[in-house]
């Protein structure tokens, strides 16, 4: 049987990641963080020193920037013009940048054709803001994920200090909230609820908690394919 598709759209600081990259996991499918196609752009424009706010220079710039993705046991290493770029994208101008550029068409459509080609084989848990609603519409599975803005803020703030970046928990919830709006108001592919996607508030939930809710669905799913039981023992 083919291995399904599994979209988790929603906010920054959601638990996305965490969730997309342990449910992949335990499926044996493959973890696509979509957001790190976006930081790599803003990262080499940053490099190039390339205004984000120039769309037409950013928009022709992109088109000649070559993402990668190598895979390193259970680490997905994103690198551009054979540079690796893992370490630097989290860093709070990239994460600045990657909002401001993923508002133009041309970044979007550069990434959507690497999303796809990714994805289409089924087998993969991709997650973003647009992968229920424009890269995937047919996915087998769709989540949207979210939390109260200051849960998320929390979360955010003491994953930044976690990994040895300064954060103030204000500035940080502010940041996500501006980003949250920006990515909600663009024209092309805004951040919303796909109709067929199930909702999951992630704010009362540990992770374990949210896996466990997203793997009933997959189970769920598996089931009504093959039109029998799911194994949830097996993937347990
Ligand atoms: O990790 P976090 O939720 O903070 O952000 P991310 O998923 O790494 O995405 C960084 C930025 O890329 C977002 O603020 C969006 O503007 C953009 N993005 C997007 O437009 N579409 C996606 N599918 C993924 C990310």
């Amino acid at each position: 049987m083919r291995k399904l598709i599994i979209a988790i759209d929603g906010p920054a600081a959601a638990g996305k990641s965490s969730a997309a990259k342990n449910l992949a996991k335990r499926l044996g499918y493959l973890y696509l963080d979509s957001g790190a196609l976006y930081r790599a752009i803003a990262w080499k424009l940053l490099q190039e020193g390339i205004n984000p706010e120039s769309q037409a220079e950013v928009e022709a710039a992109a088109q000649s920037i070559e993402i990668e993705l190598r895979l390193k046991g259970e680490q997905t290493e994103i690198w551009v013009q054979q540079v690796e770029a893992t370490p630097s994208l989290r860093q709070p101008e990239v994460t600045r940048t990657s909002s401001i550029i993923s508002t133009y068409p041309g970044v979007r459509k550069k990434l959507l054709s690497i999303q796809r080609s990714i994805g289409s084989g089924g087998g993969v848990v991709m997650e973003g803001r647009d992968i229920g609603t424009v890269v995937f519409p047919e996915a087998d599975v769709k989540f949207y994920l979210d939390a109260t803005t200051p849960v998320r803020g929390l979360r955010r703030h003491k994953e930044m200090e976690l990994k040895g970046i300064p954060s103030d928990l204000e500035k940080t919830t502010r940041e996500i909230e501006e980003r949250d709006l920006k990515d909600r108001q663009r024209h092309v592919a805004p951040l919303k609820k796909s109709e067929d996607a199930i909702v999951i508030d992630s704010t009362p939930l540990n992770l374990e908690e949210v896996i466990l809710c997203m793997l009933q669905e997959v189970e769920k799913k598996l089931a009504a394919k093959q039109g029998g039981t799911g194994h949830i023992k097996k993937l347990k």
